[in-house]
């Protein structure tokens, strides 16, 4: 599935354009980070753009969070690298691969991001590592982020704090004219 396809499914499947948003903005960052391993960026991009695909549906019923996002999935025959990866972000005993791991750490810091790009006059243009870290550090700010999923970057992705928000801020700018960002 390419990347235009794989869009209109996630507009197709959200009911709120917020989730839209946060698909796109971890779609992103994911991209940059499978380029940065040398791994299929549109795997990890789909993966990225999927993991949240039923959160309008599943909001209430976390059990079935990811699952029925994979039915779809599976249905619509993306890959099993992508299923896999959707299911490990919300249940631990898919993270299997640097991938399925990775969505976890993406999904968080790509929260983050969005935030401190919408408190940004010119958004995620011209955004710092070290502006954002403040902005980490800062517990009220954007308090639905989880600080240990973004430091997860370290332990299973080994990557230091600041290349990884250096990528998540790359990985955000190059899908910001879809979500104006
Ligand atoms: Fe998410």
């Amino acid at each position: 599935m390419d990347i235009e396809e794989a869009r209109r499914l996630a507009r197709n499947k959200t009911e709120k354009d917020t989730t839209y948003r946060h698909l796109v903005s971890v779609e992103g960052v994911m991209r940059r980070l499978g380029r940065h391993f040398g791994e299929d960026e549109a795997t990890w991009s789909l993966t990225g753009l999927f993991h949240d695909l039923d959160q309008d549906q599943t909001a209430d019923d976390p059990d079935r969070h990811a699952y029925l996002a994979a039915e779809w999935l599976r249905e619509a025959g993306v890959d099993d690298d992508v299923v896999n990866g959707v299911l490990a972000h919300a249940h631990p005993e898919f993270q299997r691969d640097r991938m399925s791991k990775a969505v976890v750490a993406a999904d968080a810091v790509a929260g983050l991001l969005v935030a401190a790009a919408l408190v940004r006059p010119e958004r995620s243009t011209g955004m710092k590592v070290s502006s954002v870290k403040k902005k980490l550090k800062e517990k009220a700010f954007a308090p639905g982020v989880n600080r240990d999923e973004i430091a997860q970057a370290e332990s299973h992705l080994g990557l230091s704090l600041d290349e990884f928000i250096g990528l998540g801020i790359e990985g955000l700018q190059e899908v910001a004219p879809e979500i104006g960002l």
